[in-house]
């Protein structure tokens, strides 16, 4: 496995477009590749014990530490996770905490590697991309491209759609609207987002066929973060 792709949806595959798009992205790497769906998982946020400060291996003892050794194991990440409240779900934010284990005494089991990250919304796909960004920067993984998509909010499925005036049916389409299933935003008939998509695998795969220098991304991630951190309040 080079690279392990990660589906932070809470929804079951066939009806989640995180899925989609992070399948899409793998697919087109052209490089080994091993996907693991969250919802299947209980893993909890850090709890900072900081048990892990001494040898940077979690403590927690949930479905994180079999995870451990895929993260370490692989040379890139294709992330994925939907909007919630304008940010990550809890599922990825969980996940991602608990990456603070690697990070003490300038551990270095992670720096200069790869990641695309994947963020779906039912308006907004951006949030939970950035966010994902920011996670990967603290360990200084480099982002190579970020696929944002408009997924299937509950509102068109949940019988109340069409009268719910704080849902996105009505508040996309104006009162009265009639929901047909043509309506439902689904990625894949998104053309730019799944092209995005291609892309974003295509660069990833790339990226890694050239065998690509950690110690000069990690330099580089060094420096962005080192400049991001002068300019924080
Ligand atoms: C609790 C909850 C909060 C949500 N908040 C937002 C939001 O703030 N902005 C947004 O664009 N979509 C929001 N959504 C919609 C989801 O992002 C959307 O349904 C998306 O398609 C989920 O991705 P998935 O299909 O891969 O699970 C929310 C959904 C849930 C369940």
């Amino acid at each position: 496995m080079q690279i392990l792709g990660v589906v932070g949806s809470a929804r079951n595959p066939t009806r989640s477009g995180v899925y989609r798009l992070v399948a899409a992205v793998l697919e087109n790497s052209g490089v080994d590749y091993e996907l693991v769906h969250l919802r299947d998982k209980t893993i909890s946020g850090c709890i900072a014990c900081l048990g892990c400060v001494k040898d940077n291996i979690c403590k927690v003892d949930d479905d994180l530490a079999a995870l451990r050794e895929k993260i370490v194991a692989a040379d890139a990440y294709v992330i994925g996770a939907p909007n919630y409240y304008s940010t990550l779900n809890v599922l990825t934010h969980a996940f991602l905490e608990r990456w603070f284990q690697f990070r003490h005494q300038e551990g270095d089991t992670l720096w200069g590697k790869l990641g695309v990250a994947v963020g779906v919304g039912g308006t907004q796909g951006r949030f939970p991309a950035d966010a994902i960004e920011t996670f990967l920067s603290y360990n200084f993984i480099e982002t190579v491209a970020k696929v944002t998509g408009q997924g299937a909010a509950s509102c068109f499925t949940c019988g109340y759609g069409e009268t719910c005036r704080v849902g996105i049916p009505v508040m996309t389409y104006g009162e009265g609207v009639k929901i047909s299933d043509d309506m439902i935003p689904d990625v894949t008939q998104q053309p730019a987002v799944m092209q995005a998509a291609v892309k974003a695998g295509r660069l990833l795969g790339q990226r890694l066929n050239e065998g690509h220098d950690r110690g000069q991304v990690t330099a580089a991630m060094q420096k962005m973060m080192m400049a991001m951190m002068a300019h924080s309040a």
